[in-house]
């Protein structure tokens, strides 16, 4: 029989460690599938040429990610009242420990969110990357950008100053004149025949409900389609999309533009 060494110690700590690791992990595998999945997302191939311009909608991830935390901070402090509403942006800035630095980060971040989305939905067009097969997955992000922009409008009006109420007033205004819809549009976002208490509670409720939900679930689909498609590669890529270069699906000729993912380092080589 051959000789085998008893394990040390160390040895036997580390076995330990990584059945402990190991132990939740595989639970949680065998009953949803979950490790496989996220192993997938993140160790799945992308073109060995992508850009740092492709980062960009990581980058509008992270910042509706930081709106959305700070949001619910400021939830917890905030009153949509008309009596209340201004007192209660007072009090978080003045006395809530970091409340300025959040209602800070919320406001600013709020900016930051709507410029990356243009940046992002600018590299998009400017590579091409709208073309066949992703263009469902631009009409997902054009519906996010409206989102987006009525998380501003909505928002906008909760310290309930003089400010908050006028633009909101041209905001609900402009809307009134789209044809059609327009006047009925307004009514609903007035609440009734003038701005006022329940103006503030429908923008409160559409803010920090109804819309973030919506852009989850848009988010969500976005990233779906982008893992399904496979991220595109920059128009100057040897093989780029909408390229003449054909590929086959077992049914004939499929048109140009679905670049097949290559593995990092290989520079592009198949
Ligand atoms: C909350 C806003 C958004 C988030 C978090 C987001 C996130 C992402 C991420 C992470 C990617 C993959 C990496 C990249 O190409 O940057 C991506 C790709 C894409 N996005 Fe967005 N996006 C948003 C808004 C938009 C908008 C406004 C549009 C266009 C109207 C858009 C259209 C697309 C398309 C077509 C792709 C595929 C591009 C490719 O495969 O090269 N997205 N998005």
């Amino acid at each position: 029989m051959p000789y085998q060494r008893k394990p040390t110690r160390a040895q036997l700590r580390r076995e330990r460690m990584q059945e402990m690791v190991n132990f939740p992990l595989d639970w949680l595998e065998e009953r949803s599938g979950l490790v496989g999945g996220v192993r997938y997302f993140l160790f799945r191939k992308v073109p060995s040429d992508t850009n740092w311009m492709q980062t960009l909608g990581s980058a509008a991830l992270t910042a509706f990610l930081v709106q959305a935390i700070t949001g619910v901070i400021l939830a917890m402090y905030y009153k949509p009242d008309p009596k209340d509403a201004y007192s209660s942006i007072q009090n978080i800035t003045d006395h809530v420990t970091l409340g300025w630095l959040v209602r800070g980060m919320h406001k600013w971040g709020a900016s930051v969110f709507i410029i990356l989305m243009f940046l992002h939905m600018g590299r998009v067009f400017l590579f091409g990357a709208y073309k066949y097969p992703r263009e469902l997955n631009w009409i997902v992000g054009v519906l996010i950008l409206v989102m987006g922009m009525m998380e501003g409008f909505t928002g906008y009006l909760l310290p309930w100053d003089q400010t908050a109420y006028w633009a909101t007033v041209v905001g609900i205004n402009l809307n009134g004149t789209a044809p059609f819809l327009g006047p009925w549009l307004a009514q609903f976002l007035r609440g009734g025949q003038e701005i006022g208490a329940e103006t503030l509670t429908r923008f409160y409720s559409l803010h920090m409900l109804v819309v973030p939900g919506a852009i989850f679930a848009l988010i969500g689909l976005h990233l779906y389609l982008i893992i399904r498609l496979g991220v595109s590669s920059p128009p100057w890529s040897k093989e780029e999309a909408g390229g003449d270069r054909v590929e086959t699906n077992g049914h004939g000729a499929l048109r140009p533009g679905l670049t097949r993912p290559v593995a990092r380092g290989t520079g592009g080589q198949k």
